[in-house]
């Protein structure tokens, strides 16, 4: 059915196209071995073959922290600094808020640096170091909300949560032709929603992260999205609506 079709046309197109992020090449993500090796022949860093769950795990924490209202290429500079100086959740948990905050120049948003480092303790102190691996119990983390629970327990733990931001938002609209102020809390519940129903079940990591870089590389803001690049358009509502008007006669756009 039309459901199933844009998930796998979707993670083709995610298999294929994506990004190359430090974070991303690991046992625990779904890619095909095919779109590894071809990602490590582009010159990945890629996570460690026999990178253990939990440390994983905090990988994804500190990309999905770093990557919220910053450009993903540049937090994976950041990223690998970060890693490369604090390996594991513990040896963050005894760094200091100066140390932290010097690694983190330049990145902005320095409320982030300090929830890393209190996020960080909080696992080591409460938690024996281990990363809880649900949702729900990630949210316990300071500065984790429901983006970042729903990201880190589908892309480290395979749970079937869906991710919702601002580009996964603007795809779902275009996707189904939801109108009015998409930032209105009233319709936070139906994008939810939306997200989880076209959630694929045995992929959803990858289906997530497939969702946000459509919305970053293809289904742009503005009047300038790549629908010719789309793995979606020929379940696009918008892009449907906007062929009839060119039909009828109305103007292109
Ligand atoms: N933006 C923030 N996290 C991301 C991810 N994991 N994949 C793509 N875009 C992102």
């Amino acid at each position: 059915d039309e459901v199933t079709q844009i998930r796998s046309g979707l993670l083709a197109w995610y298999d294929a196209h994506h990004r190359i992020l430090p974070w991303r090449r690991n046992p625990h993500s779904k890619l095909p071995a095919a779109a590894v090796a071809a990602a490590a022949a582009e010159g990945s860093h890629p996570a460690p073959a026999d990178l253990p769950q939990n440390e994983f795990i905090y990988y994804v924490w500190v990309c999905e922290i770093m990557s919220q209202q910053t450009q993903v290429s540049r937090a994976a500079e950041y990223f690998r600094r970060w890693v490369a100086k604090w390996p594991t959740v513990q040896a963050l948990a005894e760094a200091s808020q100066e140390e932290v905050n010097e690694l983190w120049a330049g990145l902005g948003y320095y409320r982030r640096a300090r929830y890393l480092l209190d996020g960080a303790k909080y696992i080591v102190g409460e938690c024996g170091g281990r990363f809880p691996t649900t949702a729900k119990e990630l949210q316990n983390i300071p500065g984790v909300g429901a983006y970042t629970s729903a990201a880190i327990a589908s892309i480290a733990c395979g749970e079937r949560s869906a991710v919702v931001d601002g580009n996964v938002i603007r795809v779902l609209a275009r996707l189904r032709t939801v109108s009015g102020d998409p930032r209105s809390a009233a319709m936070t519940k139906l994008w939810a929603d939306l997200a989880e129903a076209l959630l694929d079940p045995e992929r959803p990591g990858d289906f997530n992260q497939a969702m946000m870089e459509l919305g970053a590389t293809v289904c742009v803001p503005n009047s300038e999205p790549k629908c010719g690049e789309c793995p979606a358009s020929a379940s696009c509502a918008a892009l449907r609506a906007v062929r009839e008007h060119e039909a009828a006669g109305g103007e292109p756009g």
